[in-house]
C-alpha cells in the first residue's frame, strides 16, 4: 500500500535495526484519515469473506480494526492483555510471549463475543515474531469461528512471524512489508537497493 509506505518513509524513526517507531501515526498520536484508507484495503483484500467480525488486540491494534469493522459494519472485539474487573471467566485465553519484552501475557476474549457462526479476520498493527497474531488464532480456534485471515498494517519481514503463520495454515495479508531497517534506511519487499 503505497500511501502507507510513503508516510512509513516520511514520519518512520529507525531505533535500531530491528525497531521502526511509528508514534506519529499508528502507536501513540493516530492519523484517522490513513487508518481509513487501511481498514478500506484491508476489506478489499479479504472481499472473498463474508467477515462477521473482526478481533485485534489492545491497544494499537484497534485503530486500523475499527476502520476495518466500520466499513464491513461489523463489530471489532480487541483481546485485553490484562484482566478487567468485569472480565472474570467465560473467557477464552491464550499465552502470547513477547521476545522484544521477554515476557508471557495472558490475552483474553469473552466467550459472548466470537462464535462458531462467525468468520473472522485478526487485524494487528506490527508482525514481528508473531506471537500476538498466533495467540489471536488460538482464542480464535477455541471459539470455533472460520479464520479469513491475519490483517497486518506493518510486517517485520526479516522476522519469523509471517511464516509462522502462514505454516498455521492462516492468510496473512500485509500492507508494508519491511525488509530491513539496515543502514539508517527503510527498506521494503521488492523494492530496489540504492
Ligand atoms: P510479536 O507479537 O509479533 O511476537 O511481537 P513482539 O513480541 O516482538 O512485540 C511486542 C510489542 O512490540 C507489540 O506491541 C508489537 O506490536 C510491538 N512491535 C514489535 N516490533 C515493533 C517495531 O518495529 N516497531 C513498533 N513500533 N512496535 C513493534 P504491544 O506491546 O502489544 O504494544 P501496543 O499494541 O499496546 O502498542
Amino acid at each position: 500500500m503505497e500511501l502507507l509506505k510513503e508516510k512509513i518513509r516520511q514520519e518512520g524513526k529507525l531505533l535500531s535495526e530491528e525497531v521502526l517507531k511509528v508514534d506519529s501515526f499508528l502507536n501513540h498520536q493516530i492519523d484517522p484519515v490513513l487508518m481509513y484508507e487501511i481498514g478500506k484495503e484491508f476489506v478489499s483484500r479479504f472481499s472473498d469473506h463474508n467477515i462477521t467480525k473482526i478481533v485485534t488486540i489492545e491497544s494499537s491494534g484497534i485503530a486500523p480494526a475499527a476502520m476495518a469493522g466500520l466499513i464491513l459494519g461489523v463489530p471489532v472485539v480487541f483481546a485485553r492483555k490484562r484482566k478487567s474487573l468485569t472480565l472474570t471467566d467465560h473467557l477464552y485465553s491464550a499465552k502470547v510471549y513477547s521476545f522484544t519484552k521477554k515476557e508471557t501475557n495472558d490475552i483474553s476474549v469473552s466467550k459472548d463475543f466470537i462464535s462458531n457462526e462467525d468468520t473472522v479476520l485478526l487485524i494487528d498493527d506490527f508482525l514481528a515474531n508473531g506471537q500476538a497474531a498466533l495467540g489471536l488464532i488460538d482464542i480464535a480456534q477455541q471459539s470455533g469461528a472460520t479464520i479469513a485471515g491475519v490483517g497486518i498494517v506493518i510486517e517485520k519481514s526479516f522476522q519469523t512471524g509471517a511464516d509462522l503463520i502462514r505454516q498455521a495454515g492462516v492468510r496473512v495479508e500485509s500492507l508494508a512489508e519491511v525488509q530491513s531497517l539496515q543502514n539508517g534506511k527503510v527498506q521494503f519487499v521488492g523494492e530496489e537497493t540504492i
